[in-house]
């Protein structure tokens, strides 16, 4: 487990980048913590990273959006709406899993279909602008 603290947006998103052969080695990244904690905020950080340039937000209607074209594809999925895991794995999100890095909100609705190699990253607010980010990882962290 690691722990940072950040204190602004600009913090947040300048850990994604440092942290960012991190979650490539994982390859599947579960993005944890309540709601407005920076969970998007983190995935656009990680998007500008990767030097995708659309505009990243959640994938309210669709469930999955991927990023990015030549270089590292993005996939993003948002498991808030989602109500069971058959509706999760209804997604087919593993086929991606080996293609790109996956980034899912909310992975800890349903933490049993999440796969073995899944970096698991939790926000916490501290306050209006700072957060405790926390990583938990199968592997030993890098
Ligand atoms: N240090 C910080 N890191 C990330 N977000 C921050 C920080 N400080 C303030 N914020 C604010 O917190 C909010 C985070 O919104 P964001 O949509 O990223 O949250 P989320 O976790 O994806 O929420 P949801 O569960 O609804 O998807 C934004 O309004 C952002 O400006
Ligand atoms: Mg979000």
């Amino acid at each position: 487990m690691k722990q940072y603290v950040v204190n602004s947006l600009e913090e947040t998103s300048s850990l994604a980048a440092t942290l960012l052969p991190e979650l490539l080695r994982a390859g599947v990244v579960s993005l944890e913590g309540p709601l407005g904690a920076g969970k998007t905020h983190f995935v656009k950080a990680v998007a500008v990273a990767l030097n995708i340039r659309a505009d990243v937000t959640s994938p309210t209607f669709t469930l999955l959006q991927s990023y990015g074209s030549g270089g590292k594809q993005l996939h993003h999925s948002d498991w808030y709406r989602l109500e069971s895991a058959e509706e999760a794995l209804a997604l087919g999100l593993e086929e991606y899993y080996d293609d790109g890095l996956m980034i899912i909100e909310w992975g800890d609705k349903f933490p049993d279909i999440l796969p073995p190699e899944t970096l698991r990253i939790r926000i916490e607010p501290q306050s209006d602008t700072s957060r405790m980010i926390t990583l938990i990882s199968p592997l030993p962290l890098l």
